[in-house]
């Protein structure tokens, strides 16, 4: 077992309730769930590999799959709904040529739609990383990916 794995069991009790917090801790280390990680934690929490798998399947903020270095969120709140989000989603869709919940292929972005992230007086916001765009329109797209695209 991976040592950054027996790490973090090592911070809970070995059992069932525990899981949530474990499956939360692999996310923020390997910045997405390991399927072969998932099998050993299963097994030493002795549950069902396909009931950890439908747990890190039921919450949104697990993913099954890794992340890109620059996670790109577009806001799909009210407010940036209104303001023409979704055609910024879509732009963004096209330019990097992934669909939402995606992950391009050599890594490097990964492309999500996200409730309010609370800057509504920006929207549209796209948040890239930590760094927030606001009023981001489709023509300020390709200029978002170029910057990160080094
Ligand atoms: S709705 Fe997008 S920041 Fe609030």
């Amino acid at each position: 077992m991976e040592a950054k794995v027996s790490e973090i069991l090592q911070r809970y009790e070995p059992e069932q309730s525990s899981i949530i917090a474990i499956l939360q801790d692999i996310q923020e280390a390997y910045g997405y769930l390991p399927r072969e990680i998932l099998a050993q934690v299963a097994e030493e929490l002795n549950i069902p590999l396909s009931r950890v798998l439908s747990l890190a399947t039921f919450f949104r903020a697990f993913s099954l799959k890794p992340k890109g270095k620059h996670p790109i969120h577009v806001c799909m709140g009210t407010a940036c709904h209104v303001r023409g989000a979704q055609l910024v989603l879509e732009k963004f869709e096209r330019e990097l040529g992934i669909k939402t919940g995606e992950t391009s292929e050599d890594l490097s972005f990964s492309l999500d739609a996200v409730r309010c992230v609370g800057c509504c007086g920006l929207a549209p916001v796209v948040m890239a990383g930590e760094e927030v765009h606001g009023k981001v329109s489709q023509m300020k797209v390709p200029g978002i990916i170029k910057k990160y695209k080094k």
